[in-house]
């Protein structure tokens, strides 16, 4: 569908022209490639569209500016860890009080309790722990999984992704469960360690817990690490049922699908997991995850925790919980992450997909969109996948670059993982049809 020889034609000139507008960058990259393996600070910042990332100078609300003085609307929000807007007031301001004050204890605040309280309000679970990111958080709720239960196995989705867990970078190939592509010096075999099944296969789900040997099923409530998959009618009823039926537990990870509201997609369709996992934005930007159990789940911990060796159980870390994490977790749930900046973001969003369907149709591209909260996505297949597999088909690297190049060269930043956008509390209409009136022009060059 789309012609290859135009595709490569039209990634140079915007290639080209990204290097232009961007010569201070690029000078930083070079100094960078001396010092910083494949010249950025973590791997996965090579994955911008451009040869080289944009450094950033300065960034506010729903905007950044780059070292080369241009000013992007910015859809990317750091991959969610900034879906509250850049640098947002009540956590700043408290950021700089709280650290006046001492930064780090291994002792606790008050600040600690009233997240606690406002979290089980939120999400409808009586009990937290913290941790510095949501990967760690999964870490914490598959160990206490397997350890309450006896059981060694978890389960997770194809093509699912809750951070740097091992036990989560498996891939179902023709049916046989392996390795993920790119998945580095795994420990074991995962499938050693894990069962994964398609996203809405109730047959497959059952079958697989059925072996008697699975913790815990960790999932998304909706897939958004493969583009968006929403689940069937009636699919998390099931999964509910299903694991209290094998006895297994239920991870539910709000990570993204925070994005649904501020009790995420769990408060909004009524779930109910033993267990919830958190990151990203609920410090407003700064390092902060959270786990939290039911009751029944609490004390089934408390019971195989040993005081004497608490701190050897493979949970934990020695910054997880510290004070000003937690200040920045309190002022952000508190007046930053409230009711009233969904009202804001989720009709915007509503737009964006508006927006760029439109421009689909009108280019006749075999394309569409989908949409969960403040969150949309343009995936690359007419219709919306039902599953990891048939989203990952959809997938195109090439087009994928070419399409956020161009949005980049015109001002706007997407997120270098498929072609997710998030909308922050700041960003106003315009910055919306801006990016449709790119889109459509793109779409159209791409015809
Ligand atoms: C659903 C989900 N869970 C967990 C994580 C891990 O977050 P972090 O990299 O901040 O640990 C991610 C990261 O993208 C995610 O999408």
């Amino acid at each position: 569908m789309i012609d290859r020889p135009r595709l490569s034609a039209l990634m140079e000139r915007e290639g080209r022209a990204f290097a232009e507008r961007h010569p201070r960058s690029a000078e930083l990259f070079e100094r960078a490639r001396k010092s910083l393996l494949g010249g950025v600070p973590m791997n996965w910042m090579s994955k911008w569209p451009g040869a080289f990332p944009p450094f950033v100078a300065e960034a506010r609300g729903g905007r950044f500016t780059c070292v080369d003085g241009h000013q992007y609307v910015d859809l990317c929000l750091g991959d969610t860890g900034a879906m509250t807007g850049h640098s947002p007031a009540p956590t700043v301001e408290t950021i700089r009080r709280r650290s006046e004050r001492g930064i780090t204890f291994m002792l606790p605040t008050e600040d600690a309790i009233w997240v606690g309280e406002e979290l089980a309000r939120r999400f409808g679970l009586p009990f937290w722990q913290f941790t510095l990111t949501a990967t760690d958080a999964n870490r914490f709720a598959i160990r206490l999984a397997r350890q309450v239960t006896r059981r060694p196995k978890v389960l997770v989705y194809n093509y699912c992704y809750h951070g740097t867990v091992d036990e989560t970078f498996i891939t179902l190939r023709d049916g046989v469960p392996g390795p993920r592509d790119g998945n580095l010096g795994p420990p074991v075999d995962p499938a050693l360690t894990t069962r994964v099944v398609e996203w809405n296969d109730v047959d497959a789900l059952d079958e697989a817990l059925a072996h008697g040997d699975v913790a815990a099923v960790l999932t998304e409530p909706v897939m958004t690490n493969v583009g968006i998959v929403h689940p069937d009618p009636g699919y998390h009823a099931t999964l509910r049922d299903l694991t209290r039926r094998h006895g297994t537990l239920l991870i539910i990870d709000e990570t993204h699908t925070i994005c649904a509201g501020p009790g995420g997609y769990t408060r909004e369709a009524g779930l109910e997991p033993d267990l919830l996992v958190i990151g990203k934005p609920i410090a407003g930007g700064l390092p902060a995850g959270t786990y939290g159990f039911t009751a029944e789940l609490a004390e089934r911990v408390a019971r195989e925790v040993e005081l004497e060796h608490c701190d050897v159980g493979g949970i934990g870390g020695t910054l997880a919980g510290n004070a000003l994490s937690l200040a920045a977790m309190r002022a952000t749930l508190e007046s930053v992450l409230t009711e009233d900046a969904y009202a804001r973001t989720i009709p915007l969003a509503e737009r964006w997909t508006q927006g760029v369907q439109e421009a689909i149709d009108s280019a006749a591209l075999p394309w569409h969109v989908t949409r969960l909260g403040c969150r949309a996505e343009y995936l690359f297949g007419p219709t919306r996948p039902r599953n990891g597999a048939e989203a990952a088909a959809m997938d195109d690297f090439a087009t994928q670059r070419f399409t956020h190049l161009y949005a980049l060269n015109r001002g706007v930043l997407l997120t270098p993982f498929h072609n997710m956008a998030l909308v922050a509390p700041q960003a106003t209409e315009a910055d919306i049809d801006r990016h449709t009136e790119l889109f459509g022009e793109m779409a159209g060059e791409l015809r």
